[in-house]
């Protein structure tokens, strides 16, 4: 009896963490950082894409993640595709493209002007190292 229960909370676990996706628990340094940004000056598109950004990309992880972090313009495009390409992530390739470009007209207008202020991306073996930390 003890044994079937514990066979049934093992296949519910891995059911429910097929349905979620990929939710990323681990807290990453950049996740401490504000969770919003004034697009007053950003002009019509960009304020809109700003909006479906933050719906978007706050599925898994906190909006203050990518807010936070600093990538050139080709880790920014392999980033966003990666994010796409997660499990669930439903964002279509023109939502892909619209953020990609919001992201880069925020590293210029912002990010750039205060480089000391955000995190680089951290690598595969740093978030894995900080989930281990964190006993994931
Ligand atoms: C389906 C879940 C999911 C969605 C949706 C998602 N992310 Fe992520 N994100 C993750 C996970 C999980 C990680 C941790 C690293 C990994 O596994 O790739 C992560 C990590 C990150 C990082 C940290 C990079 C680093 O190395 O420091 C950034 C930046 C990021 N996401 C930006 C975004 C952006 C921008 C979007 C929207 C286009 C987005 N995420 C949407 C799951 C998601």
């Amino acid at each position: 009896m003890k044994a079937k229960s514990r066979t049934l909370s093992i296949t519910l676990l891995i059911l429910v963490r097929g349905l979620i996706g990929q939710v990323s628990t681990v807290q990453l340094p950049q996740d401490k950082g504000p969770d919003k940004i004034n697009v007053a000056a950003y002009g019509e598109t960009f304020q809109k894409t700003y909006g479906m950004f933050r719906q978007k990309c706050s599925k898994c992880h906190t909006i203050a993640r990518p807010l936070n972090t600093t990538m050139t313009r080709s880790e920014w495009e392999r980033y966003v595709k990666r994010m796409m390409h997660k499990p669930n992530s439903e964002i279509n390739q023109a939502q892909g493209k619209e953020i990609f470009e919001f992201l880069l007209y925020d590293e210029a207008e912002r990010k750039s002007k205060n480089p000391k202020a955000f995190f680089p991306a951290l690598s595969d073996e740093e978030i894995e190292r900080l989930q281990q930390q964190q006993g994931q």
